[in-house]
């Protein structure tokens, strides 16, 4: 059920202005999404967004009832306690954000509900009306910036935008391979996965010749448990832009010590200035993370990370192990 939050939680949530681009409106929406138990996605972007943005599931809906206050601020059926959060959503304010921004039709049919239900919102002005749908839910994005030309001006050339949400959804689809997922923009196709594993997008994203150079890692101890691949040591990259984590299943940017970590195994395996390659999934206990640090949530923290860093140091020095160097060669270009 969808809620408006209490006053004191609502002073505690690091909240800020969180729609500036077409690919923050898709991430709130993937997020959503994803946080309803979606296993099927489609997104659709045109005009670099700009024109539309689209993004249907097959997740738990909302109750026609709750369509309006959906759209409303500090309103959330996830949140109850900000020291264990289990979902990507939890202030109660993306579709809010979205709707400051934009034009909003939203259409929803829980799977238990006879028939579906659009909301469309625009300022102030909302309309209601039912009508048959499938269930899951459609969020359709329209005439973004329209009126908040100083945030249109800041965009880059549509091209440029679209490239951008093709980029942060790849990186949710390589921590969810199990989710089924089309993203096409301006009518081209660019990401087909119809799910599967770590693999198969690796596959997808990066190309076979990497793909086929990623070891899988499967470890856990206790309450943490690591998935995901990691380079071979023949594999590297002069960057560290595909080594990526997520922590809860949430893609965060690495906090240093973890990085470390991981680096540290590759240490006399790889040539000063080249990084593996990756994805890798930790699940912790939620009291060992502080998620709430920044508006876009990607900026976390770890709590007494010592039995973490521990864990993670041993999966990975364990996997390399097991694989030993054949012969060091630079990425395949
Ligand atoms: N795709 C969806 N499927 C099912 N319910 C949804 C979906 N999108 C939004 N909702 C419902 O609408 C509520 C408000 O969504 P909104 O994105 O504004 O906030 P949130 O996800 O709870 O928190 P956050 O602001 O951190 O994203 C959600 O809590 C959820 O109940
Ligand atoms: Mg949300």
């Amino acid at each position: 059920m969808i809620r408006k939050l209490p006053p004191e939680l609502i002073r505690e949530i690091a909240a800020g202005e969180v729609i500036s681009s077409p690919a923050d409106v898709v991430r709130e929406l993937l997020e959503n999404a994803l946080d309803a138990g979606a296993t099927r996605l489609y997104i659709e972007l045109w005009g670099g967004g700009l024109d539309k943005i689209v993004v249907s599931d097959n997740g738990l809906g909302i109750p026609k009832e709750e369509l309006e206050l959906a759209l409303e601020h500090h309103t959330t059926s996830k949140l109850t306690d900000l020291q264990n959060i289990h979902t990507l959503g939890f202030r109660g304010e993306g579709l809010w954000a979205i709707r400051q921004a934009a034009q909003v039709r939203l259409t929803s049919r829980p799977p238990q509900q006879l028939g579906g239900a659009t909301l469309t919102a625009f300022q102030d002005k909302t309309e209601l009306y039912e009508h048959p749908a499938p269930a899951g839910t459609r969020v359709e994005v329209t005439a973004l910036f329209h009126h908040l030309p100083a945030r249109r001006n800041a965009l880059e050339a549509p091209a440029a935008e679209g490239r951008k949400v093709v980029h942060l959804v790849s990186r949710y689809l390589l921590h969810r391979p199990e989710v089924a997922l089309r993203l096409v923009v301006d009518g081209e196709e660019k990401i087909a996965h119809a799910g599967g594993g770590f693999a198969e997008v690796a596959k997808l994203l990066w190309g076979s010749v990497v793909a086929n150079r990623l070891l899988p890692l499967e470890a856990a101890e206790g309450p943490f448990t690591l998935r995901g691949l990691l380079s071979r040591p023949e594999l590297s990259r002069p960057r560290r832009d595909r080594l990526l984590l997520a922590l809860n299943r949430r893609p965060v940017e690495w906090p240093e010590p973890l990085l470390q970590a991981v680096l540290a195994a590759y240490k006399e395996l790889l040539p000063t200035g080249q990084f593996p390659l990756g994805v890798l999934n930790l699940d912790l206990p939620s009291e060992h993370l502080l998620i709430n640090t920044s508006p876009d949530k990607s900026r976390v923290r770890l709590i007494r990370p010592e039995a973490i860093l521990g864990f993670v140091s041993q999966a990975v020095q364990g996997l390399l192990a097991a694989h030993p160097l054949a012969r060091a060669l630079p990425e395949p270009t």
